[in-house]
């Protein structure tokens, strides 16, 4: 077995990740989240909640899962949200093409359909499945379609990002931050694509969770305020130059930014926040990294996008965040396609003299002349130049078609009036967490198999030499660990029961994860709890009926120490949430 079958197995059995549908024979693409898997997604979803939405103050809202076709289509979603489909002449199993390549280059979703046609047919790469050839790629949409209503209704599209939502309440969140840039909101939710052919577990999923934040920012202004918090971080970045030269550079954010490896502050500060978010939830840094998109491989909407990735033992390096500066594309998509205007009125320090040239049409007098479409010619002309309408006869061309309007019918001039502010379409900053990808990466990256001595504590007792037997144990950090300690009577008997039971519920009321546990023996009990990741056992034995004091263990270190049970709940609290350090000097954890 490999570590991700190893995962997926513990996963499976121990009730964190079951596939979807089993009793049907199950559906490639979807997960269902047991009880600790929901309770590892609900953990790690709060420490980004923390972050995003009580540390930056991005207001979280929630939008619904199914979108109307106009919004997709001003998102370009409808026109281009696919990806390369392939399928195999033979038995009919569909691959995307540029995945059947990916081993032979580099970023081989940047290449065109055909380019693709050349690469399999040059290198005779033949159906995975069946061996069989392959026909030609073809783009095949993403997004589940559904009809909303009865009898066909109205097209509506299951959303393949929960960002358009945040996107088409421009108006009332700007409203809400009281007309003031920079802003932010996030959303948690489920996102939909019709992945074409997901042979990769939660990697790569049709329905997954995906928590965004769009932060709307003064496109003139694109330096952050808080920088100085990361100025010092060192990320490993794998930068444009650094994929054609093949090596990741070791860099702090303020050099990266010095050196223009990093388009500019605000991007970098979510880069630096991402990869913070990343370390606490349990990713290791070493197999953490930052790559830039390259320049064909940049989604419609981004100028400058860079993915984190984390490297995993089957699938190499993953995706698991976008961080995208998507510019005003989205709102000026919207405002086209709504013929609203979606911008921010920026007032200037001090007001400003403006000329400019002003076109005035007499309306009064085109109306009569041009009936219907007096308001379109009218507007032809304000955008005409002085050049254009110095001459007794104007023409004016649209669609084909010529108007000739007499000069005495439009006044202009250079006017200089008082400006005290401009309308201004923000850019977008957007970090995307894929946070199914992060769980699992948690998980991998958290499993262990060591050899550790048998029957933990019960050798030493009887005076033997302890035997070693291996343990599988997940290192979660304990933040979010879905059990984050488990009480143990050392023997099932009521007098250890009733205050282990009442230990329980002081741990409880302050707010802790807590399970019970009193089947089997007291090492057997140990081993389940490591394997599940949790990472404080506290057992209760007959000493601790004399000296009300309980033995609290370490998940990592096997180490034990005793405690006394007046404050358990407030050491354990500690330990979990605000790094107090496991000592097994003394008694006492200190
Ligand atoms: P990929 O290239 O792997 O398909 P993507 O570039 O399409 O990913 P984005 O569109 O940037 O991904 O989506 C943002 C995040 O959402 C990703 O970083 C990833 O963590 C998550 N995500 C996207 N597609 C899936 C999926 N099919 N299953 C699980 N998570 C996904
Ligand atoms: N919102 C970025 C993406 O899902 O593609």
């Amino acid at each position: 077995m490999d570590k991700y079958e190893k995962v997926i197995e513990l996963a499976k059995r121990r009730g964190f990740l079951w596939n979807s549908f089993e009793l049907y024979g199950g559906a490639a693409g979807f997960y269902d989240y047991g009880p600790l898997g929901s309770t590892l997604k609900r953990r790690i979803e709060q420490i980004w909640r923390d972050l995003y939405v009580i540390h930056e103050g991005f207001m979280e809202i929630e939008t619904p899962t199914i979108g109307i076709e106009d919004v997709f289509v001003a998102s370009g979603h409808v026109g281009g949200f696919s990806d390369p489909l392939c399928e195999c002449k033979k038995c009919g199993e569909a691959f995307r093409a540029d995945h059947l390549v990916d081993n032979i280059v580099e970023v081989a979703d940047a290449l065109s359909n055909t380019e693709l046609d050349t690469i399999i047919k040059d290198n005779d790469i033949k159906c995975p499945e069946c061996g069989g050839d392959l026909g030609d790629a073809y783009e095949f949409n993403l997004m589940f379609q559904t009809a909303i209503g009865p009898g066909g209704g109205r097209p509506g599209y299951m959303r393949p990002e929960t960002a358009q939502g945040m996107f088409v309440n421009f108006q009332r969140l700007l409203k809400f931050y009281r007309d003031k840039l920079p802003f932010g909101v996030t959303q948690i939710g489920k996102s939909y694509r019709n992945e074409i052919s997901p042979r990769q577990g939660v990697i790569r999923l049709r329905e997954f969770t995906q928590a965004e934040a769009e932060i709307f920012i003064d496109p003139r202004d694109k330096t952050h305020p808080n920088i100085e918090r990361f100025a010092d971080t060192p990320l490993n970045l794998y930068s444009q130059e650094g994929q054609e030269r093949g090596t990741v550079e070791q860099i702090t954010i303020g050099d990266a930014l010095k050196q223009g490896i990093i388009a500019h502050e605000f991007l970098a500060y979510h880069i630096a926040l991402t990869n913070h978010f990343l370390q606490r939830v349990g990713i290791s840094p070493e197999h953490l990294r930052f790559r830039q998109h390259k320049k064909d491989e940049m989604a419609h909407y981004a100028i400058d996008c860079w993915d984190a990735e984390i490297e995993t033992d089957r699938f190499g390096w993953i995706e698991v965040v976008g961080i995208a500066d998507r510019t005003d594309f989205d709102l000026n998509a919207h405002a086209k396609t709504s013929k609203t205007e979606l911008s921010v009125y920026i007032e200037y320090d001090e007001p400003k003299m403006v000329t400019s040239f002003v076109v005035k049409p007499n309306m009064g007098k085109l109306g009569p002349i041009f009936k219907g479409k007096a308001k379109v010619i009218a507007d032809a002309l304000k955008a005409m130049t002085q050049e254009e309408l110095e001459h007794d006869e104007i023409k004016v061309v649209m669609d084909g078609e010529e108007f000739v309007v007499p000069s005495d019918l439009v006044e202009f001039a250079e006017e200089t009036v008082k400006v005290s502010g401009e309308n201004i379409v923000p850019h977008v900053i957007e970090p995307s967490f894929g946070i199914d990808r992060i769980l699992y990466c948690t998980m991998e990256h958290a499993f262990n198999e060591e050899m550790v001595k048998a029957q933990e504590g019960k050798d030493e007792e009887n005076g033997n030499e302890p035997e070693e037997e291996s343990r599988v144990v997940f290192k979660l950090k304990s933040e979010v660990a879905p059990v984050q300690v488990a009480v143990l009577p050392l023997i099932t008997k009521s007098e250890l029961i009733t205050p282990a039971k009442d230990i329980v519920a002081l741990i409880r009321n302050r707010g802790l994860l807590v399970s019970y546990d009193d089947s089997g023996t007291i090492g057997r009990r140990y081993r389940r709890n490591d394997e599940i990741g949790t990472p404080y056992s506290i057992t209760i034995d007959y000493e601790s009926l004399d000296d009300k004091s309980v033995t609290i263990r370490d998940r990592d270190s096997m180490s034990q120490v005793r405690a006394p049970i007046k404050d358990i709940e407030n050491v354990i609290y500690s330990l979990v949430y605000e790094g107090k350090k496991f000592r097994t000097a003394g008694t006492l954890v200190q």
